[in-house]
């Protein structure tokens, strides 16, 4: 799978060990930014990332900040967008199969390295089961 990454300040301590646990689970991994951990303002990331996703119906989005909130809110702005965030990886298991979610948020200040992994795992290994599900995924945008 494609998945374009990117973070505010807050998160940018992550990336690259997020983009290393990505690429281990076997996806192309693309960076959009920052590049460096001067403060920012999450939104033009979130944005940025959410066209790129909307432009490539067949990949995902990975948005991290202080807290995953307002990453998530950002990229919800989006229609076709469906920013879920995470705290493990039974939400992320279900933000794939039921809500068909295609970028996943969470907060670097709110979850640790090993629960990342689990969350990055769960979200790469998961399929929408469609279905009863799809009806209701279809009635989310107005
Ligand atoms: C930055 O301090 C923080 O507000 C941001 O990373 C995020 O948590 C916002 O939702």
């Amino acid at each position: 799978m494609k998945i374009y990454i990117a973070t505010d300040h807050a998160a940018f301590c992550i990336k690259e060990d997020v983009k290393k646990i990505l690429t281990s689970l076997g996806n192309e991994v693309i960076d959009l930014g920052p590049t460096n951990d001067d403060r920012v303002d999450y939104p033009d990331f979130a944005h940025k990332l959410s066209v790129a996703v909307l432009e490539d119906s067949s990949s995902h989005g990975l948005l991290i900040c202080g807290t995953g909130i307002g990453m998530s809110l950002s990229a919800n702005k989006h229609i076709g967008i469906r920013a879920a965030l995470c705290h493990d990886a039974y939400t992320a298991q279900m933000a794939r199969a039921h809500n068909d979610a295609n970028v996943l948020c969470f907060g670097q200040r709110v979850v640790g390295l090993g629960t990342i992994e689990s969350i990055c795992k769960a979200w790469c290994q998961t399929t929408f089961e469609g279905g009863r599900h799809a009806d209701r995924v279809e009635k989310i945008e107005l």
